[in-house]
């Protein structure tokens, strides 16, 4: 029997995540694995998170509070936004389902960069738009390119920065330049879920920008700098009539009790996110001086994750690892057969990934 979907859904690939530890694990028979395959926190989550769970845990037989007052009222205060500013999703993936069900109609067209985060060809070809893929231009978001390609059928733009699986930022000139150049009537969904990472002072920054377009759209997440990923918690900002526009798609519960409760008190723990950020730089540099001794190339990185071009191909040596235990994240779904992408681990697990590569290259010229 033929089964009817709806436009798209056969064209879509299921998105591959990161290999779960467990199940690598289950799968070799194999113990002491380690994963650097999915731009998590090394260090864990935030220890004021994990108390606010715990505290909240008798509430759980009730429904979320659906307007996620508190977390919205401490984001506003955090970032200068009224409330009325900010929407919360199921993680930012799911504020990207969002946008897509406001505003994107059957055949209208979706302009992104490629290789970019997966998720949004997911939902766009899931919905039955047209996606247009602008090719990077040396390895950063080329966005006279994305210009170039606005028709009247354009309706949603998505830009990542910091783009992944680069990691490269575009500045704040040049999104001032590009908003400029948007026509008003065309959303532009600004995907910061990495932001907190950036070190460059020059590097765009949504908030900043909101004023410039009326209708830009900001994300973020609490998964990777604030380590609940497995919560599932992002907000995004935009203008009022955005947001009321994507709250009338918006499932009423979307957010859940433990993730908004943590998200508030992830907010304060300035501890935890000043260690995370020490750890990932101190990794960052531990890593490419380890890499440029074995005369490796890697791309630059504004963020806690980088691509390395690995002779023997990015799904060879992703293969070979996994066999030693260290998952790391093949290029070849994202078009880049020549790379893996790894993000920055505790030390012990970022030395045990520099010692499992050098013996997989070893093997590999025997
Ligand atoms: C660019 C980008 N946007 C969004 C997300 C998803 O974030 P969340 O966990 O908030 O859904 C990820 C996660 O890997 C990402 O890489």
């Amino acid at each position: 029997m033929a089964i009817l979907t709806h436009k798209g859904v056969e064209k879509l690939i299921p998105y591959p995540p990161g290999k779960p530890i467990e199940e690598l694990e289950r799968e070799l028979g194999i113990t002491g694995s380690i994963k650097l395959a999915s731009n998590e926190n090394p260090i864990g989550s935030s220890p004021l998170a994990i108390q606010a769970i715990k505290d909240n845990l008798n509430t759980i037989h009730r429904y979320p509070d659906g307007s996620g007052y508190y977390l919205k009222k401490k984001l506003g205060k955090k970032f200068g936004v009224p409330i009325e500013q900010i929407i919360l999703g199921n993680g930012s993936n799911e504020i990207i389902e969002f946008i897509i069900r406001t505003f994107l109609s059957t055949s209208e067209d979706v302009i992104q960069a490629i290789p970019t985060f997966l998720v949004y060809e997911k939902v766009v070809t899931g919905a039955g738009g047209r996606l247009i893929s602008v090719p990077l231009s040396n390895f950063r978001i080329d966005l006279d390119g994305i210009l170039n390609e606005i028709t009247e059928k354009t309706r949603i733009i998505f830009i990542n920065n910091p783009n992944n699986p680069t990691g490269s930022v575009l500045l704040k000139d040049e999104m001032l330049h590009f908003l400029k150049e948007v026509p008003n009537n065309v959303i532009v969904a600004l995907d910061e879920a990495y932001i907190e990472f950036i070190t460059d002072n020059l590097a765009a920054r949504g908030l900043d920008l909101l004023s410039e377009h009326p209708l830009l759209i900001v994300l973020r997440t609490f998964s990777k700098l604030y380590g609940l990923a497995g919560l599932r918690i992002g907000y995004g900002f935009s203008s009022r009539q955005v947001i009321d526009y994507m709250n009338r798609v918006r499932q009423p519960f979307n957010a859940n009790t433990l993730a908004q409760a943590a998200a508030v008190a992830a907010l304060d723990d300035s501890e935890f996110v000043s260690l995370t950020l020490k750890t990932v730089n101190n990794g960052l540099q531990y890593l490419f001086r380890e890499l440029d001794k074995m005369g490796l190339e890697y791309i630059p990185t504004q963020t806690n994750f980088f691509l390395i071009k690995v002779p023997g191909g990015g799904k060879t040596i992703y293969e070979k690892m996994l066999r030693e235990g260290v998952i790391v994240r093949s290029m070849a779904s994202y078009g880049l057969n020549d790379y893996i992408r790894i993000n920055v681990g505790l030390q012990e697990e970022n030395e045990r990934f520099i010692k499992t590569l050098k013996k997989t290259l070893n093997r590999l010229q025997v």
